[in-house]
């Protein structure tokens, strides 16, 4: 008899499943979307019971409680956002005419702007005005297909306005459907009000050891004008100390060589990369560190500096994508702008972006055992695309081509 099961989604032009068996893609890897042509998902309890053919899985599951038809689009994972700063209150749209009239990111910074506009923002703003304004951004992602997304505090830049941050993060993971991933980035900038040796003993000696049960990893932005190699390692060695999981902001700007030294201390991922070197990213091979590309910084900011993905994949890195979604370097919720930015300014692949913006992505989250591929026992994170080949994400680009999102078996977003 037929299994009466929650939900079946047949008939898809191509299914994406993006299998992998548990272990990220490098190399060659990445071209592989592992697609069953005509394909179908079955899902039981919030989990996928199994993936096959349209005419196998029909037969099957028939009596299923919801059949979703994709009318011969296509269906793929959704998309897991493995570096965002979501929490956050203001706008910073006055910085593009400081940008065309040729100030850079750095400059910005250093005239008391940027991160630091949207820090007093943050500041002043309540915890439920904070989680308001980050729910509303979090339900566009998902209206975009991103069904994980990995938050950073870091605009706080003081103990109580980065713990007030950690714990709006905190209760969107209670309450909002996207997944949610926790990072502690208190040393995103040094703060006004204090000296760099103060907030740097600061967070070794009280925020780190506090907020361990409110993040999971722990990040830094290494740059000129920000923390330096030193404090870097100083504060990662004790992150790591105290079971924190490590992430880095490496290279946007400079190589200071952060990437190397996180990877070295067991990073998860360093990000950005857009100044790294060959032998940084063999430290990163060795140890598994993850390569998180933005591309949407380069582009957001002008300066025409995008990481060389070409050359991580031929090295063999794991390359991954994500919006770095944040204020001042990349207000976008899409992963599929991401995808087309990958293809056209850093020419990968369109198999090679959807594979870094998915199974990579969920590696660099350290979440691949349960997300980034539809694999029998994972969470049933599923959409239904208004096109029916992978590489119309980044051909139609621009565009919000998603149909439907499904997270955990429930629809959380339809159009
Ligand atoms: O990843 N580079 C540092 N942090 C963010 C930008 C933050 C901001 O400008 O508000 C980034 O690009
Ligand atoms: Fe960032």
């Amino acid at each position: 008899m037929a299994k009466k099961i929650d939900l079946l989604i047949c008939n898809s032009s191509n299914l994406v499943t993006l299998s992998c068996n548990g272990k990220p893609k490098a190399g060659k890897e990445l071209q592989d979307l592992s697609i069953i042509k005509n394909g179908a998902v079955a899902v039981q309890n919030g989990l996928i019971l199994e993936t096959g053919t349209t005419r196998d899985l029909l037969k099957k599951y028939k009596n299923a409680k919801n059949i979703v038809d994709a009318e011969n689009c296509l269906v793929m994972p959704g998309f897991v956002d493995c570096h965002t700063h979501t929490v956050f209150a203001g706008t910073r749209e006055y910085e593009l005419g400081m940008k065309i009239s040729g100030a850079t990111y750095l400059d910005i910074l250093k005239a008391g702007g940027g991160i630091y506009s949207t820090v007093n923002a943050s500041k002043e703003s309540t915890k439920s005005e904070l989680t308001k304004l980050a729910a509303e951004r979090l339900d566009s992602m998902l209206q975009h297909g991103t069904t994980t997304v990995e938050i950073k505090s870091g605009y706080g830049l003081d103990y109580d306005t980065e713990k007030k941050i950690l714990k709006v993060i905190r209760l969107l993971k209670k309450t909002h459907p996207v997944e949610i991933v926790s990072t502690y980035l208190g040393a995103h900038t040094i703060p006004k009000e204090t000296s760099r040796e103060d907030y740097v003993e600061m967070m070794l000696n009280k925020a780190l050891p506090d907020f361990k049960h409110l993040a999971e990893y722990c990040d830094i932005f290494t740059e000129e004008g920000a923390f330096n190699i030193e404090e870097t390692e100083r504060i990662l060695k004790r992150a790591k100390a105290l079971g924190y999981k490590l992430k880095i902001h490496a290279g946007q700007f400079n190589d200071l060589g952060a990437a190397g030294l996180a990877s070295r201390l067991g990073a998860v991922s360093a990000d950005h990369l857009e100044f790294v070197s060959l032998e940084e990213l063999n430290i990163m091979k060795k140890h598994g560190t993850a390569a998180v590309l933005m591309p949407g910084v380069p582009f957001f900011l002008m300066n025409g500096k995008y990481p060389d993905a070409r050359q991580m994949i031929t090295n063999g890195n794991i390359v991954a994508l994500s919006t770095d979604f944040n204020p001042g370097s990349c207000p976008t919720y899409s992963m599929q702008m991401v995808i087309a930015l990958a293809c056209y300014q850093m020419k990968m692949s369109p198999e090679e972006a959807i594979t870094a913006s998915i199974a990579n992505a969920a590696y660099a989250v350290d979440r691949l055992a349960t997300i980034g591929s539809l694999e029998d026992g994972k969470k049933a994170d599923i959409l239904v695309m208004k096109i029916s080949e992978p590489s119309h994400i980044p051909y139609y680009f621009g565009a919000n081509l998603v149909s439907k999102t499904f997270k955990s078996g429930k629809l959380a977003a339809k159009f």
